[in-house]
């Protein structure tokens, strides 16, 4: 997969990427990300990248001259992405989009505005705008580094074992069991029993269990959602008295 991303802190997106798996990630050739300076493609004096709104108002608003610039020189080689703008205003991005992405996408390119908006006009060169979420960042990075790692981690040979990104949360609709590792005791809490015990079809069950207790418990509306079989349903009914 090979993102492209547009800032005007390309360390922002280069630290992170140089630590733990995405980092390793590049390594085995499953991801790249090459990063662009909008200040790079600015034609004045000043390389400036922002200036005043017309219509006055507080704040600065990123020009639209190099963007385009940006955007034409990335595109000279002719090949096909996928062209996604980061702004709280998007479409809200969700793991189904991570799978999406990561199953259909080859090229991606990142557009990480900054400052209190963006000229309009770069709007007209995208295929689609992306928020990570309901509040507001000062900048697009976040965001766009936030994509990146929900994709990468999908993709084949990112991460040892091919289950963990199956496993987990969201991708089964439901949240994550509870996890424990050494020592048995800690503090006075005890790992639970059955987890003790080799018999994997106690520890499937209470796993399934203890998922969709945290689910009811943190996001019941995600129970709506869920793919839940008839046994699913049995044990829900259970923790429903047990919580009451
Ligand atoms: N830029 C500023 N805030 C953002 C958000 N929540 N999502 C995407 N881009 C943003």
């Amino acid at each position: 997969m090979v993102f492209e991303v547009l800032t005007i802190f390309p360390a922002i997106i280069e630290a992170y990427l140089s630590e733990s798996i995405m980092r390793r990630a590049v390594e085995r050739g499953a991801l790249r990300v090459d990063v662009y300076n909008i200040r790079d493609f600015t034609t004045d004096r000043h390389r400036q990248v922002d200036d005043y709104p017309y219509g006055g108002g507080a704040g600065m608003v990123l020009k639209p001259e190099p963007v385009f610039n940006a955007i034409e020189h990335i595109e000279r080689d002719g090949l096909e992405r996928r062209r996604v703008l980061l702004t709280p205003g998007g479409r809200v991005f969700s793991q189904s989009i991570a799978e999406e992405y990561a199953r259909q996408e080859r090229r991606i390119l990142l557009i990480a505005g900054r400052y209190e908006g963006i000229d309009e006009r770069i709007r007209t060169v995208t295929d689609e705008e992306l928020s990570i979420g309901d509040y507001v960042l000062t900048g697009g990075e976040l965001p766009a580094l936030v994509i990146i790692d929900a994709v990468t981690r999908l993709l084949p040979g990112v991460l040892g074992d091919s289950r963990s990104a199956e496993e987990e949360s969201f991708t089964t609709g439901l949240l994550d069991h509870p996890h424990y590792t050494r020592p048995v005791e800690f503090r006075g809490m005890r790992v639970p029993e059955v987890l003790l015990g080799g018999n994997h079809r106690l520890i499937r069950r209470w796993r399934r269990r203890e998922a969709l207790r945290r689910t009811l418990r943190q996001r019941p509306d995600l129970l709506d959602k869920a793919d839940l079989s008839e046994e699913d349903q049995e044990l829900l009914e259970e923790i429903k008295e047990e919580e009451e």
